[in-house]
């Protein structure tokens, strides 16, 4: 890259997804930048984060900060997992690996998608920790049941059932740049792709070896393609509790259910015996006008009352962010695009750098609370709702 070096330029998730955008065709850009229909929930997402004010303290005496915290039985050392997001591997090669690598790394947790370029059973390879699988009920319940299982062989940490994906999101973006699964890219395409030439470099060798790892079966290939077409009639939108229960009964690790909005719902999974809930809408992909998750959070908690932690994801670009939503109750934070940003910038390091914002923004932010540990974080430090243009 010209001029200052990347790190420099990317000082900031905002930064990095600039520059990201800079060196990723258009097409794959906005197939992770963009959300369904008008991208309402996308926005309103980040933009919920505003309608939050901290109240600081900072006669506490916060010298030393500690942002660690056990999440089911696992040492994290920041509160900011990396997300599942499918086809890592389009935005850099190996994309998944270089990313779980980074997060293992940096101490924290990677959930490997359902659709990623690599096996799972590859990136268990690895040794990536903690390291979680996120599935789905597919319409043959054997399929959802085989992932499980070797999910459970490759010594996956967690499992993660997503709910909020049972029919495919309408992503305008996509249909209107034409995106397609593998990328083709005509006479005018390339025309325009000159700036996006290192990235085309970078990947040409990968296009042939891109698939939904997955769903490859031996002896059947199957281009990505033909899988990708084949994966949306995979998915059953009939799916209900019971599959809820068949999961819970196979898996023999933590379960954490992804999606989750209604507080009922919320409920329900504690019933079941899920161990976590993610409060998520799908980083506003799938349904335009559902609540943003941070607006959705504080009902699911009251919800939940304690008995297992909740997870957020949507919309948190700073480590303010974060903070904010531990305020609040949530015990973690998930990420999905800002992690892509850093893959598309430079592989490994450039996750390793995206987390490194966060731990830098997260540590910052409680030492300007005036609070030393995530323990100390509650609603005591928030302004209360109402008062913000009082
Ligand atoms: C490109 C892309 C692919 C995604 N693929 C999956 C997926 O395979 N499974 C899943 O549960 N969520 C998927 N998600 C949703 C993320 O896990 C996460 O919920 C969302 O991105 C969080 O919002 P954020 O991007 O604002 O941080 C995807 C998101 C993006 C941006």
């Amino acid at each position: 890259m010209m001029g200052r070096d990347w790190r420099q330029r990317g000082y900031n998730i905002a930064a990095m997804r600039d520059l990201a955008r800079g060196i990723l065709p258009r097409p794959v850009f906005d197939f992770a930048d963009g959300g369904a229909e008008d991208e309402r929930t996308l926005r309103r997402n980040e933009s919920s984060f505003s309608d939050i004010a901290l109240l600081p303290q900072p006669l506490n005496g916060a010298a030393e900060r500690d942002q660690s915290l056990t999440l089911l039985g696992q040492k994290l050392s920041m509160p900011v997992i990396i997300g599942p997001t499918g086809l890592g591997g389009l935005f850099w090669p190996d994309g998944e690996r270089c990313a779980a690598r980074a997060a293992s790394r940096a101490g924290t947790a990677y959930c490997l998608s359902h659709g990623s370029v690599c096996t799972l059973e590859q990136l268990a390879e690895t040794k990536a920790a903690p390291r979680w699988m996120q599935v789905f009920v597919y319409r043959d319940r054997a399929f959802t049941r085989e992932l499980t299982e070797r999910a459970q062989t490759a010594g996956y940490d967690a499992l993660v059932l997503t709910v909020d994906n049972q029919l495919l999101g309408n992503r305008e973006r996509d249909i209107r740049n034409g995106f397609q699964i593998p990328p083709r890219f005509g006479a005018l395409d390339m025309a325009m792709m000159a700036t996006k030439l290192p990235w085309l470099l970078r990947m040409r060798a990968e296009f042939p070896r891109l698939t939904f790892g997955n769903y490859v079966r031996p002896g059947k290939p199957e281009n990505l393609k033909t899988l990708a077409g084949r994966m949306n009639l995979l998915l059953d939108p009939s799916m209900s509790w019971a599959d809820v229960d068949e999961v819970r009964k196979i898996w023999r690790g933590p379960l954490i259910l992804k999606g989750i909005l209604h507080p009922d719902e919320a409920a329900e999974a504690v019933k079941r015996g899920v161990d976590s809930v993610v409060v998520s809408n799908h980083g506003g992909r799938q349904l335009d006008g559902a609540a943003a998750s941070l607006d959705a959070l504080q009902g699911v908690l009251r919800a939940v009352d304690g008995r297992i932690p909740v997870l957020l994801d949507g919309g948190a670009r700073r480590g303010a962010d974060v903070v904010k939503a531990l305020c609040l109750g949530a015990a973690a934070c998930l990420i999905g695009r800002p992690a892509l940003w850093g893959v598309a910038v430079n592989g490994q390091s450039g996750v390793a750098h995206v987390l490194d914002i966060y731990r830098r923004e997260i540590d910052r932010t409680m030492g300007l609370c005036g609070v030393t540990s995530l323990a100390g974080l509650g609603p005591h430090l928030l302004l209360p709702k109402g008062a913000l243009h009082a």
